[in-house]
């Protein structure tokens, strides 16, 4: 009977032994679940990039993320299945660049019937969604700003973006996905900060580009076609479509600087290069840095249990040289 006990209590501690070197000397490896609304998406990739790139840097000897990047493919049904399968794996946090911004309500759902907590990033959510769960965050940006500072890049030249000096501001909007609030608010706020100065506008043309280079390009040579030197301004709701743009401008002879203007958001290094040389008037920088390292920062507050802000906002700035 003694030797019985003394056999258990030696392989009792062994369990011990084996379970403390499991727990405190090993490496510690959480499982980080992210989807993106499409890949094919010029600034979701640089966003994406440095989202990838700054957890490696998180990685130490004690703590590893083991990170999963997937492309939605712009498609919620795909998106929906990704969240599942992250759920199944027991991810210990997503981040979610969602398709579809009123998908919020039925992600969070499932995710605090699993307790995983959520990084909502890019496409904001409604604030009613945001209220479903206190372990769910949206980091980005006001999109409001962005319009703002586009139409202030215009409203400062020196004929207030009148380049025709028919005393009317004549503008194309080439806007993104109409159903993101940052293509509903760079649409309005950019056209606001001319009207709040008092300087009149006049709409020729808008239409969804989806945030694509070519549709950027072929709605702009539309436009140009139609309206020609009766357009002294075109706005883009990002880089993407105004860089689709400027070839369109080159296209049709006319030169940005001196019988047009042009502005985008994101500031991508393509547009701050045009921005440089004279081909678009000017940018406001989109923070993928600043983010997407804000974004990391939640997730892992998140996994440690930490409280996390409803709502993180990063701010933009203009880019005009
Ligand atoms: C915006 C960005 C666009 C596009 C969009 C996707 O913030 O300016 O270029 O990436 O997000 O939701």
């Amino acid at each position: 009977m003694k030797k019985f006990l003394a056999l258990v209590l030696a392989l009792a501690m062994i369990f011990a032994l084996v379970g403390c070197a499991g727990g405190g000397g090993g490496v510690k490896t959480y499982k980080v679940g992210v989807s993106i609304y499409k890949f094919d998406d010029n600034f979701m990739t640089v966003y994406r990039n440095e989202l990838d790139a700054y957890f490696k840097t998180l990685n130490t000897d004690k703590v590893k993320y083991d990170v999963t990047i997937q492309d939605a493919n712009n498609d919620m049904n795909t998106q929906s299945a990704q969240v599942d399968a992250f759920i199944a794996q027991k991810v210990d946090v997503m981040i979610i660049n969602l398709v579809q911004s009123t998908a919020a309500d039925s992600i969070t759902q499932k995710a605090k019937a699993a307790n995983i907590p959520v990084v909502y990033i890019n496409r904001q959510p409604s604030d009613d969604d945001m209220a479903k769960w206190d372990r769910i965050t949206y980091v980005g940006a006001d999109a409001r700003q962005s319009g703002t500072f586009q139409g202030e890049i215009i409203r400062d030249l020196p004929n207030h973006g009148d380049a025709n000096g028919d005393g009317v501001v004549s503008y194309v909007m080439i806007m993104g996905d109409p159903e993101n609030v940052d293509a509903q608010f760079r649409t309005e706020y950019s056209i606001k900060a001319l009207t709040d100065a008092g300087i009149k506008v006049e709409e020729l043309f808008k239409q969804r580009g989806d945030w694509d280079q070519a549709k950027g390009q072929e709605l702009a040579a539309t436009a140009l076609a139609q309206f020609g030197t009766k357009i002294d301004v075109i706005f883009c709701n990002n880089d993407a479509m105004a860089l689709g743009a400027a070839q369109a401008i080159t296209a049709a002879g006319r030169t940005v600087g001196k019988d047009i203007y042009l502005v985008g958001v994101d500031a991508l290094d393509e547009a701050v290069a045009l921005v440089k040389s004279g081909g678009m008037t000017g940018t406001v920088l989109n923070d993928a840095v600043g983010q997407s390292h804000a974004a990391v920062d939640a997730a892992i507050k998140f996994i440690n249990g930490q409280p996390v802000d409803k709502i993180i906002m990063i701010d933009y700035q203009k880019v005009t040289v």
